[in-house]
């Protein structure tokens, strides 16, 4: 079958990489892809929310399925206009349509989905530019540190923790009022801030079947330690190590089967990844947000450990037939480092030669690209070296060589991923 994955990043490169092991996969296509997706794939120069594009593309490429990299086209109901369109309606999409893509693309949504399904979260309510009075006064009334959420999609940029009562007052005004993430801020869910270590946990389901993916621990933040600003992920692990069979059981009766059934209550259909970030506060998993694809950096990690032909598993998702699927998963322990560009996740230059990628390792490019047949970086995530082995510090130590022999002008990655764990 012919297969086109939308997205350009890590996660996308990835996903191609291991559908390319497929013998089922007859042609594949990315858009619009990276560097690393050109050398498996057919890059398609076209944006994942143009959807006339993807329709024209999709038909003049004969593509009988879509994978679904990031969340903006799936948020958009791109599933949903393959649905409405007679000359598309026949394709699989891998990924959710609009109404449950509302679990990531409204807090508010997410978590008034959890509490009428009594899946553990924190605390919360919401608030818009109505009732910006009640929020200021609900904050008054809850202890530090406050959690305030951008309601929609703000580029991951949307969550802020602050330890200030007069500071998080003004972030909610800032976020209501001055509409400090535009539409996305025009209602905001104040939660409250639960203490513990994240981990991120992945199901893919046909709407009532499921399978578990690997969990994983991504580190978002820039600098070692887990100091400074946020970023989309400089690294992972999976498994993530701390979790034991009492915990992976709690995640499994306490939130998997209760989001899966909650959707089938609430007759929202879902096909495609669950990704749930999780917190352990004591010994306990509560939910932080859903997500309704796969994680970035976290499929470096999670993929590689799939034994099955992603294919099969992609036909069965989208026939409804998950339950009888096998699937297998490699016990070894996988890492990623991700290299990136200096000044992410603030300003940064792009159009760096790369040099030192004809290495034997797993090098998954995000923003790269291919120039006069070089690889030029083309993002502030540039790429994310991935090892498997028995322990996570054998994985890391390959990760780290291979990085050692990798160059670009501005080159930044943490040392310390695992440090935790
Ligand atoms: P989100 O976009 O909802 O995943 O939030 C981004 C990050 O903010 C999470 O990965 C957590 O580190 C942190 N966070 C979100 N909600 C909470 C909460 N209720 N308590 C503590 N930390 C949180
Ligand atoms: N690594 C976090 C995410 O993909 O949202």
């Amino acid at each position: 079958m012919n297969i086109l994955v939308l997205g350009s990043g890590g996660r996308e490169h990835t996903i191609c990489w291991k559908i390319a092991q497929s013998p089922k996969c007859n042609r594949l296509f990315a858009a619009p892809g990276n560097a690393g997706t050109s050398q498996i794939a057919t890059n398609l120069n076209l944006l994942v929310t143009d959807f006339i594009a993807i329709k024209d593309a999709v038909i003049s490429n004969h593509i009988d399925m879509v994978i679904v990299g990031p969340e903006d086209p799936l948020v958009l109901g791109i599933h949903d206009y393959f649905l409405n369109d007679a000359s598309l309606s026949h394709i699989s999409v891998i990924g959710p349509q609009k109404e449950a893509a509302q679990l990531e693309g409204s807090k508010a949504y997410a978590k008034a989905f959890m509490k009428r399904h009594n899946i553990p979260t924190a605390s919360y309510r919401s608030f818009t530019s109505h009732t910006v009075e009640e929020g200021k006064n609900y904050l008054k009334s809850i202890p530090p540190p406050y959690v305030l959420k951008a309601d929609g999609l703000a580029a991951g940029k949307g969550v802020m923790i602050l330890n200030n009562l007069e500071d998080a007052v003004q972030e909610l005004e800032a976020m209501l009022i001055d509409a400090k993430f535009g539409d996305a801020s025009s209602k905001v869910v104040i939660e409250g801030f639960l203490d513990g270590i994240e981990l991120s946990c992945f199901v893919l389901t046909d709407g009532t079947s499921y399978k578990v993916l690997p969990t994983a621990k991504d580190y978002k933040r820039i600098g070692e330690g887990d100091t400074g600003l946020n970023t989309g992920g400089m690294g992972a692990v999976s498994p993530a190590l701390f979790v034991d069979d009492s915990f992976t059981q709690k995640i499994h009766e306490r939130i998997i089967v209760p989001t899966i059934k909650g959707l089938s209550i609430d007759k929202i259909p879902f096909v495609g990844f669950i990704f749930i970030g999780l917190i352990k506060v004591n010994d306990d998993p509560y939910v932080i947000e859903y997500n309704v694809r796969m994680g970035d950096p976290e499929t470096q990690v999670v993929f590689p450990r799939i034994k099955s032909d992603l294919v099969d598993l992609f036909q069965a998702t989208s026939s409804q037939r998950l339950k009888d699927f096998h699937l297998e998963i490699d016990s070894s322990v996988t890492t990623t480092v991700v290299a990136v560009s200096e000044g992410y996740p603030e300003a940064y230059s792009k159009g760096k030669v790369i040099s030192g990628l004809d290495q034997k390792a797993l090098i998954f490019h995000a923003g790269t690209k291919l120039s006069q047949n070089k690889v030029l970086t083309n993002g502030g995530r540039v790429l994310a070296v991935t090892s498997q082995d028995e322990s996570m510090q054998q994985a890391l130590a390959a990760c780290y060589n291979t990085l050692n022999n990798i160059r670009f002008q501005g080159i930044n990655f943490r040392k310390d991923i695992g440090f935790d764990l």
